[in-house]
């Protein structure tokens, strides 16, 4: 038997380097007016940690690098294409693939075909893009999470399932008939990274087929979903994270994927299925706007790395000190007393800003004040998931409160080791030590679909 150690160590070594941006704080502060307390317009370079976003960020291995060299170019029908192919039906099961350039380019194909006015999308939670293309084909997204997933303070091992109860509740209200596409999303990004149990997935499985409602998932963090169902669903301790990811998929009618979270590509996902008439409708729809069905908006290149990918996302090696590191970050911060939701997610740690800063009211975008924060505290760069990322308004066109106020830190891929967590609990434990002195803040101007992106903030008049 091999020892079992107790520190769980980066399961790589590092080939390539990129400097750290320090700045000091009369430049962060410049900086933060400049782009109107909206971190998105602040330059990476002025960003020491950045943990704006896990999508995309990844460090590719050596093998993925080699894989680019492999690319074959040809407009159409390229080998790179069949290798990619393969790589998706071999874990997904599914038929039909394409590639896409991003999740959301399969979001807004998937869902111009399959949705429409009069159409409704039931998930466990839509992530924002997959909401705003669901509602830009005019249907309409309703979201059925668990009650406990709402109860951001308490952990539950399976915080991403749907409501089963109330799905079903909802299909007969509605008429089957409207319901276009049940959606899973693993993990639940929207509400903390939390993850989706088997058991769940195939309930909500019996309950398409008996309504003849196609299921598909977003995939985007498949992979860490897998491991937390190892980690903690009764029976699967001893599956692989490939075997239990085969099973989750072989519950659907498609999948969508964002390969730029789990599959560590900087760019590039893809859409899969079964059905052969959706699949034409899609590729007619992708040769409008992504390219021909065999690149799909991609190069060859990305094609064979996106390939590697999806197979190092399943190594074990790399599943337990991922998940562990972001479970590491969550401790850190608990013990020094910083309310984030429980447990820590997959892919990010996300810090609870009602919780921390109860002074500021329900429209005074305490998350966002709460990031602009750990930006001045050290240059450190997270997003907000509240009431700017939501962006509704009220008749009188005022901000309106969101359910939530959560400050997303996600961990890229590969890219960062321990000292760097270790810097970061400093680092939020510090601002967060700092709780009564962060000021509310006052929407300027949004625009009103993916608001979040654009918008313009100051601190609110003391
Ligand atoms: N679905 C989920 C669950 C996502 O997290 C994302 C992206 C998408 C779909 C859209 O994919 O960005 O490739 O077009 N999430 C990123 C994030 C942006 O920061 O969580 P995309």
């Amino acid at each position: 038997m091999e020892k079992a150690w107790k520190t769980i160590i980066e399961p790589f070594k590092i080939k390539v380097v990129e400097p750290l941006a320090f700045t000091t704080r009369a430049e962060r502060e410049r900086v933060l007016r400049a782009a109107d307390w909206n971190l998105f317009k602040v330059p990476a370079d002025k960003v020491l940690i950045d943990l704006l976003t896990d999508s995309g960020t990844s460090a590719m291995s050596a093998e993925q690098w080699s894989a680019l060299m492999r690319g074959d170019e040809s407009y159409a029908g390229a080998r790179s294409f069949f290798v990619f192919e393969k790589a998706v039906r071999d874990l997904t099961g599914l038929r039909h693939v394409m590639p896409m350039h991003q999740g959301r380019a399969a979001e807004r194909i998937l869902f111009k075909v399959a949705g429409g006015p009069g159409k409704v999308f039931l998930s466990n939670s839509h992530f924002d893009t997959t909401r705003a293309n669901v509602e830009a084909s005019g249907a309409e997204a309703i979201d059925l999470p668990v009650p406990e997933a709402l109860d951001f303070g308490t952990p539950a091992p399976f915080k991403g399932d749907i409501d089963l109860r109330a799905l079903e509740a909802k299909i007969r209200a509605l008429g089957a008939e409207r319901v276009a596409m049940i959606i899973m999303t693993l993990t639940n990004n929207s509400l903390g990274g939390q993850p989706v149990s088997l058991g769940n997935l195939r309930a909500a499985r019996e309950i398409s087929r008996h309504y003849k409602i196609p299921l598909f998932l977003d995939v985007a963090r498949f992979a860490e979903n897998s491991w937390f169902v190892k980690l903690r669903e009764p029976g699967q301790s001893t599956r692989s994270p490939e075997e239990i990811a085969k099973e989750t998929f072989s519950y659907c009618d498609g999948c969508w994927m964002s390969s730029k979270k789990d599959a560590f590509v900087n760019m590039g996902g893809f859409l899969a299925l079964n059905d052969d008439a959706l699949a034409q409708a899609c590729r007619d729809e992708m040769i409008l706007g992504e390219g021909f069905p065999t690149y799909g908006g991609l190069a060859g290149r990305d094609l064979e790395a996106l390939a590697v990918g999806l197979r190092e996302a399943l190594d074990e090696h790399y599943l337990r000190y991922r998940v562990r590191s972001v479970e590491y970050l969550g401790e850190g911060l608990r013990k020094n007393g910083v309310p984030i939701v429980e447990p820590p997610g997959g892919h990010a740690v996300y810090l609870d800003a009602r919780r921390l800063l109860p002074h500021i009211p329900p429209t005074g975008f305490a998350a966002q004040a709460l990031a602009c924060e750990l930006y001045l505290t050290a240059g450190v760069r997270g997003v907000e998931i509240g009431a700017l990322m939501f962006g509704k308004r009220g008749a009188d066109g005022a901000p309106k409160a969101a359910p939530m106020e959560l400050v997303r830190l996600a961990i890229p891929r590969r890219a960062y080791t321990q000292s760097h967590v270790d810097f970061l609990i400093e680092v939020v434990s510090d601002a967060a030590s700092r709780a009564k002195e962060i000021r509310p803040l006052r929407l300027i101007e949004a625009p009103s679909r993916l608001g979040h992106f654009s918008a313009r903030l100051e601190p609110a008049a003391a």
